[in-house]
């Protein structure tokens, strides 16, 4: 491990004597090294000088934390993370960056935190690998969002200043604690039927939200939004005054049993959704120690045999190894049995 960073640096050094006329060479030396809670960081945070226009391919390989903040980046391939497999927290924001390849953030299987903020992505990106935790696409203006559901370890999702004109629920997100939509004026609606796909949801930010709820035929959905929020435990920062009953209308009546149905319906697909990923991760645990019992089970009575043996207490008392098994480990007895 450290031969390799010394003969990194010593590579890098070379690079800059040879190339030091080059833009490329400012580009190598403006990375920094250093560790950030054990975890090795590469800062090629675009100073005032030269900014990056790609991801550099001369980065340490083993970087953890790759800050690439303010610079000209415009476009992520396929290749622009290959080489950078440890990656857990990549920082991109305010750069240009408008095109994401498919390929480009689905090789970083070890990535939780993504900043893209300050951006010009239309879309959320694809690919997004499942091990994203965090993922921020404030001030982008974006438009599909038909991504977001593959992240499916996504808590946190940022989307504030987007220019979103509806809530990003496209399907059920029930790993999703933390949500902000806040600074998007043109957010008209909260629809509850949207809130329930996002089902654990316990932190929402709608600041700045200036349009919403703001027509008189908003009321009924703004109170039912309101209680649903309330009945779900769901902390809303920024959110408005219903409007209040106009005279004697319709509207004031507020009461909609199909869109309560189709509420209830999607909550709960959501809930079923996260149970059943949970149980994936339970029988995952399950086996494994299954088969630690498995190997070991059997390890031990072999050693207990042995010692056993040596033991003259074991001439007088006939009982067998299987016996003091039976008595001592009968909630084991199945896998030994199984082993067998
Ligand atoms: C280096 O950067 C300068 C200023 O940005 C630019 O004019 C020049 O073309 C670049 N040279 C190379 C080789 O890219
Ligand atoms: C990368 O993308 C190119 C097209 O942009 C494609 O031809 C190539 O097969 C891709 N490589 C991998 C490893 O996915
Ligand atoms: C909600 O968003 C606004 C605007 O983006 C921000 O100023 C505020 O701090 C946020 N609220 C919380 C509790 O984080
Ligand atoms: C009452 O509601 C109707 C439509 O629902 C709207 O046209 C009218 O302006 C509202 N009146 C007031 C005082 O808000």
């Amino acid at each position: 491990m450290k031969t390799i960073m010394i003969l990194m640096f010593v590579g890098l050094f070379l690079f800059f004597e040879t190339e030091g006329a080059s833009n490329i060479s400012n580009i190598v030396v403006r990375c920094k090294y250093s560790k950030k809670n054990e975890l090795l960081m590469a800062n090629c945070h675009g100073a005032n000088g030269q900014k990056l226009k790609t991801i550099p391919d001369n980065i340490m390989s083993e970087v953890q934390i790759l800050k690439l903040q303010t610079n000209r980046i415009a476009k992520l391939n396929n290749r622009s993370f290959v080489m950078y497999p440890k990656i857990k927290e990549l920082l991109l924001s305010d750069n240009v960056v408008h095109t994401i390849k498919p390929g480009s953030l689905s090789v970083l299987d070890k990535l939780e935190l993504l900043d893209l903020s300050g951006n010009a992505l239309y879309e959320v990106p694809a690919g997004l690998p499942k091990s994203l935790v965090h993922l921020n696409l404030n001030m982008n203006p974006i438009k599909r969002m038909d991504q977001l559901s593959r992240a499916v370890g996504l808590q946190v999702l940022k989307l504030s200043r987007c220019g979103l004109v509806k809530y990003p629920a496209l399907d059920v997100m029930p790993s999703l604690v933390e949500l902000d939509v806040s600074g998007n004026d043109l957010l008209n609606d909260l629809d509850p039927v949207t809130l329930a796909a996002t089902c654990r949801l316990s932190w929402l930010n709608v600041t700045g939200c200036t349009t919403l709820f703001q027509r008189p035929e908003s009321r009924c959905r703004c109170l039912s939004a309101v209680k649903w929020t309330r009945n779900h435990n769901i902390q809303v920062f920024g959110m408005p005054p219903c409007p209040v009953a106009n005279g004697t209308s319709v509207a004031n009546k507020c009461t909609a049993p199909t869109a309560l149905h189709k509420t209830t319906a999607l909550f709960e697909r959501c809930m079923d959704e996260w149970d059943r990923r949970n149980t994936f991760r339970w029988s995952i645990g399950l086996w494994l120690v299954i088969m630690v019992a498995i190997v070991t089970v059997p390890m031990y009575v072999r050693w207990r045999n042995q010692r056993g043996h040596s033991k003259i207490v074991r001439a007088i008392l006939p009982s067998t190894s299987s016996t003091v098994f039976n008595v001592r480990h009968e909630s084991s007895r199945k896998y030994l049995f199984f082993y067998m």
